[in-house]
């Protein structure tokens, strides 16, 4: 496999880098203390592009592939995680769906401006009784002429309190289990769409995580994605795709810990020498550095099965389960390095720590990606 990237995907890192190091960094404690939605940052995500990636350009998306959605993530990750989720959903969950699936009208619709960053997206799967069981779907939608009446409740929904549309999945027929379940684009304004209150979270404080509930909330035929009985494919695959992204947001969070920890490792002293110069600390600097770079290869390895058009299932799974692994271990080292300072808010390290925590949860829990794993194992 060619890990070499070519000279645009070397172009949207560097861009991607200048800019999170430039903008996003700067306020990033500030509004995980604040708990504080990041407006302009991602005003200025979709001025660069970055909100709708991998959307071709004649819907008003950047055109490119998945190792360069990759590249931007991590480096976007690594100032600020929130910021990297907000972008990620927008990508991998919202847009990619509705390009991979969607109608030319749907297209015209949403994904032009969701693309554009005029709309943002959220992508409304899990329930309070089907967050890993995501085939026992209580949401239902039954069709009425041209319309469908949506009924239910969706939890932890990662920009739900900003999100212009929702991308839901509702059960249409619920003898058949999953192959009766479906997928449609909803509207924030429809009536009967409310938004309950903002989650009070570990990490990831930025980004607003809310429960989304639906009252005899009345949907144009036209918003059903596909076909009737798709839904749980669409999301199987739309979220095959997401645990790029955030094996990506996970590796961003792990270099940040690895850079403060050089970075503070070369100016504290300790018995005398930088701690730097004790063996203690420079094993944990490699082990990072080494799970790194593995997590890297992971992730890059799955991205380019996907833009290559070959089975990526197993791969995204891998990519998540290791690169977010890897960075709540390296959230945790980059603490013990800091000591004292490590506990506190100052070095931001504590921030990378609560941070972390969430990438080995969302879109499929760890034990979700081992089932993955083992599934397309022993089918070969
Ligand atoms: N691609 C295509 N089809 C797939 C698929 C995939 N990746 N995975 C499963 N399917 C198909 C199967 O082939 C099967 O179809 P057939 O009956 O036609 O053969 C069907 O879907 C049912 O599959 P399973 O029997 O494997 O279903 P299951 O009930 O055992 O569930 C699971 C499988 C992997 C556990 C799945 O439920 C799962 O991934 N759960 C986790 C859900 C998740 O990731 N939630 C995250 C929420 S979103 C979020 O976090 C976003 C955010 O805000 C950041």
């Amino acid at each position: 496999m060619d890990f070499s990237f070519s000279e645009e995907q070397q172009m949207i890192r560097d861009m991607a880098r200048k800019f999170a190091e430039e903008e996003v960094r700067k306020h990033a404690a500030e509004r995980d203390e604040k708990e504080e939605f990041p407006t302009e940052e991602v005003k200025k995500l979709a001025e660069l592009g970055f909100m709708g990636m991998m959307v071709p350009e004649k819907y008003g998306g950047a055109g490119l592939d998945t190792v360069s959605y990759v590249l931007a993530m991590e480096e976007i990750s690594r100032a600020d995680a929130s910021v990297g989720v907000i972008m990620s959903v927008n990508n991998s969950l919202v847009t990619w769906g509705i390009n991979e699936y969607g109608s030319e009208e749907q297209k015209e619709k949403y994904l032009k401006p969701l693309a554009a960053g005029e709309m943002l997206g959220c992508f409304a799967l899990s329930e309070p009784e089907a967050g890993s069981d995501a085939t026992n779907q209580n949401t239902v939608a039954v069709r009425d002429a041209e319309h469908y009446i949506l009924n239910g409740t969706k939890n932890w929904i990662t920009n739900g309190a900003t999100a212009n549309v929702a991308l839901v999945i509702a059960a249409t027929d619920r003898s058949k289990g999953h192959k009766g379940i479906s997928a449609f684009i909803v509207e924030r304004d429809t009536p009967g769409y409310s938004i309950g209150k903002k989650e009070k979270k570990l990490g990831i404080r930025s980004s607003d995580t809310v429960s989304i509930a639906f009252e005899d909330c009345k949907i144009p035929a036209a918003n059903l994605i596909g076909e009737e009985g798709l839904g749980f494919k669409f999301a199987m695959k739309t979220l095959d795709g997401g645990r790029i992204g955030i094996a990506a947001q996970a590796l961003g969070i792990a270099q940040a810990s690895l850079d403060a920890s050089l970075k503070y490792s070369q100016e504290r002293k300790a018995f005398g020498v930088y701690i730097s110069e004790h063996q203690a600390i420079q094993f944990k600097l490699a082990d990072m550095a080494t799970n790194i770079q593995a997590a890297r290869l992971l992730t890059l390895e799955a991205a380019i099965a996907k833009d290559q058009g070959q089975p990526y299932a197993k791969k995204a799974a891998m990519a998540k389960l290791y690169s977010s692994k890897i960075a709540v271990e390296a959230a945790l080292e980059a603490i013990q390095i800091h000591g004292g300072y490590g506990y506190i808010k100052e070095y931001n390290v504590e921030r990378y720590l609560r941070d972390s925590k969430i990438t080995e949860i969302y879109e499929g829990t760890s034990e979700i990606q081992r089932i993955v794993i083992a599934r397309n194992l022993l089918k070969t």
